[in-house]
């Protein structure tokens, strides 16, 4: 989605802003724009990449130490020159870049047109620099108070940045369920979408809440007022952990690659501290601290978007399979839209990387209103979903930038295995034994998952196999179906092949019409439990000529003979699979997207974090 950022201080603000863009590339974007103040706005803006935006620039006035710069993901109005920002009033005294949806702007164009506005764009931030442009001019009021006025008669959600020439000595911003933070450095500010563009220049940062208006100014001061005019005592200061190396690619060519071979580390980060098998404990923050109400639920609700909801269903079976818990699980889009019955003595679990998905916060709100105790599992420290739940816990996998989420997936199962063993060993629904067998094989998790990476090369010469296909299946039961979705859905996102995942049984019940030689099947075969009866599922596609690519557990024998091309992968128990069954699938994906030619960090029309709905 839209990426922000701005700067004011003593440094030349352009290079400051063009690397902060690249930094927010990751987010998904199809334009970008920059306006650098210096007396008036050099402004510039490009359809297509931040490099296109850099060589259209190129020799052309860039000089001046405060700017904006804004990377679109397009909501209204198609990706094209005048539809980037940053935006401008009619007069062109402000220029402003936003991120989010202004819901009336058809409404506030209308009445502004009435006044004589002409606006140059289609977008709904068009319409904002204008609105604050007449209420600047009509009560001749400093930008602050004619954008918090304007604020109060938007509908929807936003950050914004906005910039006077005639006040240059000021940058205000603005947030409403879209984040912004505001990075303090020596006599200078930045403002941005996240941290990324912010930590190489201070780690201290102040993360503006919804409905909160900063202005910052070069004399290195800064004040933070609601939008209704009451002024923020003492910001909280955040210092940023975040290292600089964990946003560059260190040696591979795409960060995807990069973050599937972190997760030998990232799991065993989001296990540090918080397990410790020889001594038979688990400590999660939130879960200890609310056991009795978590261990008594009547039920989870677990709510999430694309990976994120794909990482609940696995939550569901190890919840419902050691917990003995009832668990529902549900796109965060339709949870806030239906009237869902939620209770007090619900538990609802927000998965979120991002921490910053619009309909995993909605959804969050109105679990807060139905009085259920929210618990998030997040990436992104210090993210809006990290501070609005009740408790949570944070995965520690570090910056996530490729698109296709591949550490913070297996990073959120880590803690949904370690949240239902925690439940499981309170309420007593599983042995001591297995208990200790499960927490074992947990800290043998790292390891294990470091060999089935070796098997890299042999699942490069497999996607070469199969690029060239159309169509692709993935097949998986029990605790292997949730990671069947989750491998189909992360070919499809950097590949563009269709892909479908289904529960292997329910192949007969449709995707078993489409099988011929052409369609590659890949079927998760590591369950113990159901091994023949996948076995079956095996035959009936070879029956029908399909390609079968088995991911199979190390020393199998009958399905490895009946596939095609088998991946073997360190046996495990079976609630861990997942976290080992899902990486073959993650290299799979993106050998097969880097063959086709495909942008793999930075797939056509994706966001990586979604902040409208
Ligand atoms: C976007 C991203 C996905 C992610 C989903 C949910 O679609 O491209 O990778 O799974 O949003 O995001 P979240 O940050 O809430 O996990």
């Amino acid at each position: 989605m839209c990426g922000i950022v701005a700067y004011i201080g003593p440094k030349e603000a352009y290079p400051i802003i063009i690397k902060g863009l690249q930094r927010l590339e990751y987010r998904g974007y199809d334009s970008a724009g920059v306006a650098i103040l210096n007396g008036t706005f050099n402004l510039y803006k490009r359809k297509g990449k931040v490099s296109d935006l850099v060589d259209f620039i190129n020799a052309k006035k860039t000089n001046g130490t405060s700017g904006i710069g804004h990377t679109r993901w397009a909501t209204h109005g198609k990706p094209d020159d005048t539809n980037a920002h940053p935006h401008t009033s009619g007069d062109d005294n402000l220029v402003l870049v936003h991120n989010g949806i202004i819901e009336n702007y058809a409404v506030l164009k209308r009445a502004l047109e009435n006044e004589g506005h002409v606006f140059k764009s289609e977008t709904d931030t068009e319409v904002l620099v204008h609105l604050i442009q007449e209420i600047q001019t009509r009560e001749n009021l400093p930008l602050e108070d004619a954008v918090r006025i304007s604020l109060t008669k938007v509908i929807g959600a936003y950050a914004i940045v906005v910039m006077d020439k005639r006040d240059p000595e000021k940058l205000v911003g603005a947030r409403k369920q879209s984040p912004l933070v505001i990075g303090i450095g020596e006599d200078e500010f930045f403002m941005a979408s996240d941290a990324t563009p912010i930590v190489e220049h201070t780690k201290q940062v102040v993360y503006l809440n919804d409905g909160e208006i900063a202005v910052v100014n070069r004399n290195g001061e800064m004040e933070i007022k609601t939008i209704e005019s009451n002024k923020i005592q003492r910001p909280y200061v955040h210092q940023l952990e975040l290292q600089i190396e964990q946003l560059e690619k260190g040696g591979y060519d795409y960060f995807m690659m990069k973050e599937i071979h972190e997760q030998p580390k990232t799991i065993g980060d989001a296990m540090r501290g918080r397990i410790n098998a020889d001594e038979g404990w688990i400590r999660l923050g939130g879960v200890d601290e609310y056991s009795a109400k978590m261990s008594k639920a009547s039920r989870f609700i677990i709510a999430g978007c694309g990976t994120s909801w794909h990482a609940g269903l696995i939550g569901e079976y190890l919840l419902e399979d050691l917990a003995r818990m009832p668990v529902e699980v549900e796109y965060a889009s339709e949870l806030r839209y239906r009237n869902p019955i939620i209770n007090e003595d619900d538990v609802v679990v927000a998965l979120s990387q991002s921490g910053e998905t619009a309909d995993t916060l909605a959804a969050i709100e109105l679990a807060q209103k139905r009085n259920a105790l929210v618990y998030g599992i997040v990436n992104v420290v210090g993210s809006s979903i990290a501070r609005i739940t009740d408790a949570g816990s944070y995965i520690h996998a570090g910056p996530e930038i490729g698109v296709a989420s591949t550490k913070a997936f297996t990073g959120q199962v880590t803690l949904l295995t370690m949240m239902a063993l925690s439940l499981a060993h309170k309420r007593g629904t599983i042995s001591e034994s297995y208990y200790h067998r499960l927490l074992v094989e947990l800290e043998n998790i790292p390891g294990k998952l470091a060999k089935v990476l070796e098997k890299a090369k042999q699942i490069e010469y497999i996607a070469r196999e199969i690029k060239d296909a159309n169509n692709a299946l993935y097949l998986g039961r029990g605790y292997n179906f949730p990671v069947a979705l989750e491998g189909a859905l992360k070919l499809k996102e950097i590949s563009y092949i269709h892909a479908e995942g289904y529960p292997a049984a329910e192949m007969k019940h449709g995707p078993i019409a489409l099988i011929d030689e052409n369609m590659p099947v890949i079927v998760i075969c590591t369950n113990k439990s159901a091994y023949d009866k996948i076995a079956s599922n095996v035959q009936e596609v070879k029956a029908r000529k399909g390609m079968v690519i088995a991911i199979v557990a190390e020393g199998d024998e009958e399905i490895s003979k009946m596939a095609d091309y088998s991946i073997e992968i360190p046996d495990t128990e079976e609630p861990l699979t997942p976290l080992l069954s899902v990486v073959p699938l993650q290299l799979l994906s993106y050998y097969i997207a880097v063959m086709r030619g495909c942008n793999v960090d930075q797939p056509r029309n994706l966001a990586k974090s979604v902040t409208v709905e």
